[in-house]
């Protein structure tokens, strides 16, 4: 007799992510050093220089402290929000699990704001949700329409809602007050606003000012902080939401390393701002110079954005051959499109080159 896992594992689709994929690279017998990825929406500035000595003086043979006390109150004076009310999470996906571990039961109605983040839809699924699906539509350059979107809360009355703000692959964003105003109507759902890419979003304002005891809102250190590798992200909410996820988390997620390294990171503001400023230089240049190549980058309010090409995974296929990572948006249900991020000006040029020599929209591509 086999035994079989809960019924819900059979459900769940399968994690496909931008970023290396280590295997596939041995397979195709590509060394990842090679290849400029193109499929992350991180920091290709790296991260702040304190953050290599931080790491070097971490005494890793202790355990790391499980409530991340020194990160959280740097975290806590960054933000201005009392210790109580964040949670430092192995990377946010993790607190995206913690959230739906915590909040759903079996049944109950979760609602996806897509096309969007992965994770959201199989941690919901882990629990037995039932899922509801709000899509945006490229004819409206995948904007929200809020009055139909709350029209369909009206209508689902969810437990949870997922919005990612600026959205991952589209690069929209939805001003907070809408957010704040749905939170207010329905207080019987928990919003988890997953602000992963705010930082990089210039003048785009946080929900945070505005956030009720229904709120959750996530940020993620291991983008625009290049803290991919280590894996560190946080939670905002009311302490009671906080308590509740800390208690679904197990012991320890969060180790002595990336807590040294999100610390110096968050101190180095000269280093952010300086990346942060190279990188929208260089986003305007890329999408610029795609533009006069004769590809059409849909807006986005961020380094990141969708542009539309015939079939999104020979593109992939052909540019990884080359040593150049793309994210095909398949699994975002849009197989027409691939997802770009900005990297430095000479990486970009590496990617434009290869594309006019390739020209992969010239045949099958
Ligand atoms: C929208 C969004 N949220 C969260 C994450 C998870 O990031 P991490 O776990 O590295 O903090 C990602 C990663 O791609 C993402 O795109």
């Amino acid at each position: 007799m086999t035994l079989e896992p809960r019924p819900e594992i059979a459900q769940i689709p399968e994690a496909i992510h931008g970023a290396l994929d280590f295997a596939e690279l041995a397979r195709l017998g590509i060394t990842p050093d090679a290849v400029l990825d193109f499929s992350v929406n991180g920091n290709p500035y790296g991260p702040a220089p304190g953050v290599r000595a931080a790491i070097a003086q971490v005494p890793y043979e202790r355990y790391p402290d499980r409530e991340a006390l020194a990160l959280r109150r740097v975290l806590s004076t960054h933000l201005d929000v009392p210790g109580e009310q964040i949670l430092v999470g192995n990377g946010s996906s993790e607190l995206v699990w913690l959230a739906a571990l915590a909040f759903v039961r079996a049944g109950d109605r979760v609602v996806l704001v897509g096309p969007t983040f992965g994770e959201y839809t199989r941690a919901a699924l882990l629990m037995g949700a039932h899922l509801e699906h709000y899509t945006t539509q490229p004819a409206t350059g995948f904007q929200v329409e809020p009055e139909e979107l709350s029209a369909a809360l009206q209508r689902w009355q969810p437990r949870l809602v997922f919005v990612c703000n600026p959205n991952n692959p589209t690069g929209t964003f939805l001003a907070p007050d809408l957010i704040a105003a749905w939170a207010a109507r329905y207080p019987q759902t928990l919003f988890l606003i997953d602000e992963a890419y705010l930082t990089f979003t210039a003048q785009a304002p946080s929900v945070l000012p505005m956030r009720r005891a229904n709120m959750l809102v996530l940020r993620s250190m291991t983008k625009a902080y290049a803290l991919a590798g280590l894996r560190l992200g946080y939670a905002v909410g009311a302490p009671e939401v906080v308590a509740a996820l800390r208690c679904a988390c197990p012991p320890w997620s969060v180790n002595a390393m990336a807590q040294a390294a999100g610390i110096a990171a968050l101190q180095d503001t000269a280093h952010l701002e300086d990346s942060l400023a190279r990188i929208t230089a260089a986003t305007v240049e890329l999408r610029a110079s795609l533009q006069h190549l004769g590809l059409a980058p849909c807006a986005s309010t961020t380094h990141f954005f969708l542009v539309p090409v015939r079939d999104g995974a020979s593109w992939r296929r052909v540019l990884l051959r080359r040593g150049l990572l793309i994210r095909d948006c398949a699994s975002f249900g849009l197989p027409t499109y691939i997802r770009l991020a900005a990297r430095r000006p000479e990486e970009n040029a590496r990617l434009l080159t290869t594309l006019a020599e390739v020209r992969p929209w010239s045949d099958s591509c």
